[in-house]
């Protein structure tokens, strides 16, 4: 609304069209240099003078306007600096983030963006690795949600491949039904890791595991029946864990299937004379892209993970009509999907410009690096339950009185973990630290939501009525006359422009930032300001500012996959 209003006032004046003039408006990091400045060095050429000279003489101009009433306009070398009248504008401001489509935009028009995210493998635990894929595909379906988009949240199970066919071997030779009774997905582990350990002496076994594999992809009962068994108990912890961490998926369709939608793909490669030889794999070679050939078929015939990737992608721009396809897979992914994009685009599938890989850092926890293979493994639940534990902790030494605190625990133990996954850039490696998640006054997720459990009970302190919105009026914009109620305000009024700049990077860490900005700005104004006063309208106008900090954190935080108890 500021910079909209600066746009307005400069047309008038110089010859850059309003886009341009919106491109070239800063916000000083200095308020003592206005809440908007414009540079005005391009302006040389139209008034063939020099740019101080035109700043001085353009503030001057607009100070005459009329239109720029209630907006001061200086100069400062270069520059011309515009520092709005708080009163007004902190009305003005506010009544517009108070409206309620204030944190709905429609700039998404309802277009379908699948987002292929989690996608943890069957039958191996639910590592600490498979979050950040869980938190960011999560954060970012609210995104464009709130942002007017149709986003779909895909889970694209590990339920298909090789492993398999090693699973069944060491479960079929060393399998222990009571132990898998007990704990079956962490014993499946244990058998994987011994696969792996056995493997290294005995090279019989990996031809074994192929054998399986191949008789699982020709349909036999028998490893059709225990890849079923993987499966149910595989999804059972992890439904259990999305429980946990409050994640909803829109479709579960594992990498199977795509059993039956491989056959069409491959005759489609061959028939547009891609497909290839290779030391008796067929391949679809990219040296034009620099890449090394995508593998389609191994040499026994058996497909691979590029084949069902291609399949799928095909899947989900025509059944699923989407729009924009994510992949929220980690880094160490890379090559596989510019393969299998640009495999896409020699196909002639112009969209596969609409699939996008959004990568991210590997998590490592309390400095240690996590390899299933090798069974070091760190399980998510044993994370989250140490996470809820410490968290109990602080509570009940914090708020003893609490009524609810296990629900408070856990939302707060949780919310740390999660927020500590989406508070860097995404491409970043995460080392989480217990200790440092729990921080209340550091940069986490308790220190968010504990600073709205604070707009919360200021509300209720004051008893606060949600009619008292409608008696905002211009008069009252006076006790928020302050610098601190002001920079929150503008902050809050950010809201939009926050959204449609974490999705144009498809970056979570956007919103995680400012909701950081938006708890550093009211806890400055808490501890400058007085809010439950005597004086009944100044009370009620602060608390509405206190209201409106509630609104965009609470939607924030929970754009950011975490709860946000009104009591802490
Ligand atoms: N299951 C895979 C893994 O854990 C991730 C799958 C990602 N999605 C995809 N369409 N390939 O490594």
């Amino acid at each position: 609304m500021l910079k909209e209003t600066i746009v307005n006032l400069l047309k008038d004046v110089v010859s850059p069209t309003k886009e341009e003039i919106e491109k070239l408006l800063e916000v000083p990091p200095n308020p003592d240099l206005g809440d908007i400045a414009f540079p005005c060095f391009i302006l040389a050429k139209q008034f063939k003078k020099n740019p101080t000279v035109i700043a001085a003489e353009i503030a001057e101009q607009l100070n005459n306007n009329q239109k720029s009433e209630n907006i001061n306009v200086q100069s400062q070398g270069a520059y011309i600096n515009f520092f709005f009248k708080n009163e007004v504008w902190s009305e003005k401001l506010l009544n517009s983030i108070l409206k309620k489509d204030f944190t709905k935009m429609e700039i998404g028009n309802n277009e379908r963006i699948i987002i292929d995210m989690s996608s943890p493998n069957i039958a191996k635990p639910f590592g600490i690795g498979h979050l950040r894929s869980t938190m960011i595909g999560n954060a970012l379906y609210h995104i464009y949600k709130t942002a007017g988009y149709d986003p779909v949240r895909v889970n694209h199970l590990g339920d298909w491949g090789t492993q398999f066919g090693k699973q069944i071997t060491a479960y079929k030779r060393w399998g222990d039904p009571q132990k898998m009774e007990e704990n079956a997905i962490h014993e499946c582990l244990q058998l994987y890791v011994k696969f792996h350990e056995e493997a290294e002496n005995d090279p019989e076994l990996e031809k074994e595991a192929r054998l399986w594999f191949k008789k699982l992809e020709d349909g036999d009962e028998e490893a059709t029946e225990l890849w079923k068994f993987f499966i149910e108990l595989s999804l059972k912890e992890f439904k259990f864990m999305y429980d946990k961490l409050g994640v909803e998926f829109d479709y579960y369709l594992g990498e199977s299937f795509y059993n039956d939608k491989m056959s069409p793909v491959v005759l489609e490669l061959k028939e547009k004379g891609l497909l290839e030889e290779s030391e008796g794999a067929m391949v679809v070679r990219l040296d034009e892209a620099e890449m090394p050939p995508c593998l389609i078929l191994k040499s026994d015939g058996t497909t691979i993970y590029p084949t069902r990737d291609l399949a799928t992608a095909i899947y989900r721009h025509e059944e699923m009509q989407g729009s924009k396809i994510l992949y929220v897979v980690g880094a160490e992914q890379q090559l596989h999907f510019k393969q299998v994009f640009a495999v896409l685009d020699k196909m002639g599938k112009a969209w596969s410009s609409d699939c996008e890989h959004i990568p991210f850092g590997l998590m490592k926890y309390e400095g240690k690096k996590m390899s299933t293979r090798r069974g070091k493994v760190i399980f998510l639940e044993k994370v989250l339950e140490e996470a809820v534990t410490k968290a109990t902790e602080i509570i009940n030494e914090k708020s003893p009185e609490l009524s609810n605190k296990n629900e408070v625990a856990e939302a707060i133990g949780i919310g740390s973990v999660i927020f500590n996954d989406l508070k860097n850039n995404r491409i970043q490696e995460v080392d989480f630290s217990l200790e440092d998640a729990l921080n209340f006054e550091g940069e986490t997720g308790p220190y968010v939501q504990y600073t709205y459990a604070r707009t919360q009970s200021l509300l209720e302190k004051g008893a606060w009525d949600e009619a008292w919105i409608n008696e905002l009026t211009l008069t009252d914009g006076k006790h928020l006359n302050d610098q601190a109620s002001w920079g929150l305000t503008k902050e809050l009024m950010n809201f939009p422009n926050v959204i449609q700049h974490a999705l144009k990077k498809n970056e979570p860490s956007v919103l995680a930032r400012y909701v950081l900005e938006i708890a550093k700005k009211f806890n400055r104004y808490y501890n400058q300001v007085r809010i439950n006063v005597e004086d009944e309208n100044e009370k009620k106008t602060k608390l509405i500012l206190t209201y409106a900090t509630g609104k965009i954190l609470k939607e924030s935080i929970h754009c950011l996959g975490l709860k946000s108890p009104s009591k802490i």
